[in-house]
């Protein structure tokens, strides 16, 4: 069964270092993202599990086996390219079944699976056409039709959904996930979109500049990121400064750079502590005394507003009240926010500065 381990795997490209200590256990009929910014080492990683490279140093192992020497046709996967690649010789049918007829299925099999997934991504009508007369959207669908029809295991997909509409993304991202639990196949999943990532995984692995930040499920790295760079790329949040004025038994104290104290989860942090807040914007709330500020910009997103504020430590907030509720908001207006001391969490301060921590590179 394909389950994948990376062991201490690093990779150099000539001085460029793509991939360090890279430590990763997915479970057989997990489905996996590797998530992170252009450029941190996505691709590179899907490839040494793909035996297109090998790593620099560490080991990668299928299904309990050591990979080192074994070439990508020998180890059962189906891959998605970031850049596509179809036959340009074969038409889209052509390309889905090459797969199934390579692995000797029975005939009748051989031509009802091919068409199954064409049918899956809308493109049975298409499927007499030749790669230069789809378009990029329609030869990225071909592309995942291609790799679920091998039969393989293990899938392997590099932004497959990166070429289409948002709309049809939507609804192939469901599709994606329901049949790969179906046939229980192994997922890594490599995107820089976080709400695909979120929206399909169990686990999701962020990376930055070829080292892995975090991994956990999406629900615990939006609710509890363990770091400021996790904080800021999955989802929205709001970074306050400040120092730990008070530890008190069910939540920390914190005083921004003017002064105001605000609350925050209770903590490891101790009285004086250098800290940096997060606070999700949906969960700050204009109330009659807190935070106080001005509203700089309103944006209407359909289900909610936008308010960004600049508190009077000038710090720039966000916060999202419902579209439904009553109250009108005008640029100009003085507002002061709360929020409830569960939902801040707190940071060391970075040395480096919090834009710094958080950059994407
Ligand atoms: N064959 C190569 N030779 C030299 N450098 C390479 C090679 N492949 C990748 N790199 C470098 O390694 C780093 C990681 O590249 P990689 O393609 O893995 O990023 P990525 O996370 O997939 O980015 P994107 O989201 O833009 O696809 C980049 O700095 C890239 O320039
Ligand atoms: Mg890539």
């Amino acid at each position: 069964m394909p389950e994948v381990e990376l062991r201490d795997i690093m990779k150099r490209f000539g001085n460029v270092t793509a991939s360090s200590d890279i430590n990763l256990k997915i479970a057989d009929g997990e489905y996996v993202t590797i998530l992170g910014p252009s450029g941190c080492g996505k691709t590179t990683l899907i490839r040494m599990i793909a035996g297109i490279i090998e790593p620099t140093e560490g080991k990668v192992f299928i299904g309990g086996k050591d990979m080192e020497g074994v070439p990508i046709e020998e180890r059962d996967i189906g891959y998605v390219f970031q850049n596509i690649a179809l036959f340009p010789h074969l038409t889209a049918l052509g390309n889905v079944s090459y797969g199934p007829i390579v692995k000797d299925m029975d005939r009748k099999e051989a031509e009802e699976v091919p068409r199954r997934y064409l049918e899956l991504v809308r493109l049975l009508d298409r499927m007499a056409m030749f790669p230069n007369e789809l378009s990029g959207g329609e030869q990225q669908k071909v592309s995942l039709a291609r790799a679920l029809a091998s039969g393989a295991r293990l899938l392997l997909l590099d932004e497959p959904l990166s070429a289409l509409d948002a709309r049809v993304r939507m609804d192939l991202r469901y599709e994606l996930r329901r049949i790969t639990k179906d046939l229980r196949l192994t997922v890594v999943h490599v995107t820089h979109d976080q709400e695909e990532a979120m929206t399909v995984s169990d686990r999701i692995v962020l990376m930055r500049n070829g080292r892995i930040v975090e991994t956990n499920t999406p629900e615990l790295l939006y609710l509890q990121p363990k770091d400021l760079f996790t904080a800021n790329f999955i989802g929205e949040t709001n970074f306050l400064e400040g120092a730990v004025r008070e530890v008190l038994e069910d939540r920390t104290l914190v005083e921004l750079r003017d002064g105001t104290v605000v609350e925050a989860r209770s903590s490891q942090f101790g009285s004086g502590d250098a800290v940096v807040l997060s606070i999700r914007p949906e969960r700050v709330h204009p109330a009659s005394e807190g935070l106080r500020s001005v509203v700089r910009n309103i944006t209407y997103m359909g289900t909610y507003i936008r308010i960004a504020v600049e508190t009077d430590s000038e710090d720039r907030v966000n916060f999202d009240v419902s579209t439904s509720e009553d109250r009108d908001y005008n640029i100009g207006d003085r507002v002061d926010l709360i929020w409830s001391k569960r939902s801040g969490m707190l940071y060391p301060r970075p040395p480096e500065g919090v834009s710094e921590a958080i950059k994407l590179e």
